[in-house]
């Protein structure tokens, strides 16, 4: 077993056993990937101040999101097809994130369903909803996020239309999929990963199957959901889909202070200051960028929370430090599902939560709740 210290370690296992093109779907970016580099790059350039001479004995991770008690300022973002990197991966994931005690999101785009995952846990977890053209559909969906217990909806705002992801085209990772030859010697190369997802308990996405007509086949479901992202989402449908959810409810996808004084007149319960990952909108500018301005326009009036490129505790302190007060990760988790299930989730989270912890300490802090930006370096 290969001694795995970082998230980096993670993401070059799941990079060998993972089929290229399910691979490249988590990793990569839309158009020239600049908004995806850039989430990384504004991240690392950021300086913490080192701090001496401060009993740092005790110190506390713990803190609330939404109202509920987390272990640590992370919870899991929603990923689409995550039960393609392992089989019923969601399922796994949800409960590696139960046990840690950090929440776990299911995308509306998943391929365990809503009641597989709630099958899996015995607490409740979080839904991630794009509103749908057949409004119905997203109105059933909600309803089924009640009925399985869900503590929150994650609304996201940024896929009214469809970023282009070149790796997904050129690896027939496309609406409909398309087999070329590379795919499937991709496949045929990676046969530990293609007999344990297809023991998977479902090969689909899993929360539309048996809702519209002829979802069992792939490729017509697929054309259904290409056709279905609504470009007329408006202000307007958020406070429809706050009347029928009822509960807490966060928006995704608010890279603009503008953006955020609306949603924080909304009458949610948190934004997510997010580009998708740099899988959107390119060029736009890094999630860490926009944040201060966002914490300064509506910081009080609404939890700020942060996603776009985490990769370790370092990063979770320094979105903290800007004014988030809880972030979420993707990818980082995702590629330990993809290197190893369910430990692989719990190895991401350890990771994450381990250099939080002695980050905090070498800075002088004893509580996640003192980050501010006294423990940054002025750029
Ligand atoms: C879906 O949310 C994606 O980014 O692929």
């Amino acid at each position: 077993m290969p001694v795995v210290t970082c998230i980096e370690d993670l993401r070059s296992l799941a990079k060998k056993r993972v089929a290229r093109a399910v691979f490249e779907y988590v990793d990569g970016g839309s158009y020239a990937e600049c908004t995806l580099r850039a989430n990384r790059a504004d991240l690392d350039s950021l300086a913490l101040r080192q701090r001496v001479g401060i009993d740092v004995e005790h110190r506390s991770l713990r803190t609330t999101m939404v109202g509920q008690e987390v272990r640590m300022p992370v919870a899991l973002a929603p990923v689409g097809l995550t039960g393609l990197n392992w089989a019923d991966g969601e399922m796994l994931a949800a409960r590696a994130a139960e046990r840690f005690g950090v929440p776990f999101t299911l995308s509306t785009m998943s391929i365990c369903s809503i009641e597989d995952v709630a099958s899996a846990l015995t607490r409740p977890f979080w839904f991630q909803l794009y509103v749908m053209r057949d409004r119905g559909f997203s109105a059933s969906l909600i309803e089924r996020a009640k009925a399985a217990g869900c503590s929150a909806l994650v609304l996201t705002l940024d896929l009214q239309v469809q970023g282009q992801r070149h790796r997904d085209l050129k690896n027939g990772l496309t609406v409909p999929p398309r087999l070329t030859l590379a795919t499937m010697l991709d496949v045929m190369s990676k046969p530990g990963w293609t007999l344990n997802v297809l023991r998977g308990k479902r090969k689909s996405f899993g929360n539309l199957e048996g809702q519209i007509p002829d979802a069992r086949n792939l490729t017509t479901l697929s054309h259904w959901i290409a056709g279905q992202f609504d470009p007329t989402l408006s202000w307007k449908d958020i406070e429809w889909v706050k009347r029928l959810w009822g509960g807490k409810l966060i928006l995704k996808g608010i890279l603009d202070a503008e953006d955020a004084k609306i949603a924080a007149q909304s009458g949610a319960d948190a934004i997510v200051v997010s580009n998708h990952g740099g899988r959107q909108l390119d060029s736009t500018i890094s999630s860490i960028r926009a944040l201060p301005e966002i914490a300064q326009a509506v910081g009080g009036k609404i939890e700020i929370w942060f996603d776009g490129g985490i990769r370790s505790g370092q990063d979770v302190l320094k979105a903290l430090a800007l004014g988030a007060r809880a972030t979420l990760v993707g990818r980082a988790f995702a590629y330990g599902l993809g290197a190893m299930g369910e430990a692989g989730v719990t190895r991401a989270l350890e990771i994450i939560e381990k250099e939080l912890d002695v980050t905090m300490a070498l800075c002088g802090l004893h509580d996640v709740a003192e980050a501010d930006r006294s423990i940054l370096r002025p750029a």
